[in-house]
């Protein structure tokens, strides 16, 4: 069985090692964490039940530990560079009713990241939206109304 990284753990990798702390990531090669993910993560399931949640660094932590129960291989740096990969690119986002719409049917081609980084207006969102329908993106109308009123709500022109 492999040591696990506690929360103390965090705090002292985060001193030790990103002195941006964990999240900041500033040394670290984005492809290693990408790499253990698909090599230690997806023997028992599919990359989907990584791909559906957004979670923060302590959420993501207890399911490392709670993956090592169940079986998972990991050594402590491969913890590591796992849970600041998984922070980095699945985060929190906020909550509201978009919010499963989002995490379900918008991460099927590409990662929240592409969303993440887009700023709009809701006539912004209705374009970005439509054109991701017109890609093979599937909602149903009410579903449409209300991830366009989540996604101006908390990615609109003036959220940070
Ligand atoms: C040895 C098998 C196994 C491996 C390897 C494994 N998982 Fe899992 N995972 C499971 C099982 C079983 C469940 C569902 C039951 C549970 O939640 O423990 C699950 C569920 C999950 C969930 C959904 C949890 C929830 O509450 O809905 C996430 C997220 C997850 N795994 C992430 C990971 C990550 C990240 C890794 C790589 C570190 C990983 N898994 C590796 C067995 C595994
Ligand atoms: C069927 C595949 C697919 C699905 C599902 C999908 N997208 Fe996309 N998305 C794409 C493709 C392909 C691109 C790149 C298009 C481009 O660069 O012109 C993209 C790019 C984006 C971008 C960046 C656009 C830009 O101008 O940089 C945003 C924002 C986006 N998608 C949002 C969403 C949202 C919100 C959803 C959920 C409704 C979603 N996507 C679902 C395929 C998809």
């Amino acid at each position: 069985m492999h040591p696990r990284i506690g929360l103390s753990g965090l705090a002292l990798a985060a001193l030790l090692m990103f002195p941006g702390g964990v999240g900041a990531g500033a040394q670290l090669d984005p492809d290693q964490g990408r790499d253990i993910l698909n090599r230690s993560c997806t023997m028992c399931h599919d990359m989907r039940r990584i791909e559906t949640q957004a979670m923060d660094s302590e959420t993501w932590l207890a399911t490392i530990n709670q993956m090592l129960d169940n079986g998972a291989e990991l050594s402590t740096i491969e913890q590591l560079i796992l849970l600041d990969y998984l922070v980095r690119n699945h985060g929190p986002i906020p909550d509201g009713d978009g919010r499963d719409l989002l995490l379900n049917r918008c991460t099927v081609c590409h990662d929240l990241e592409r969303i993440r980084e887009h700023r709009g207006t809701p006539e912004l969102w209705q374009d970005a939206v439509q054109a991701m329908l017109n890609e093979g993106a599937y909602l149903t109308d009410p579903e449409y109304a209300i991830l366009i009123e989540y996604l101006s709500e908390h990615f609109g022109p003036d959220n940070d």
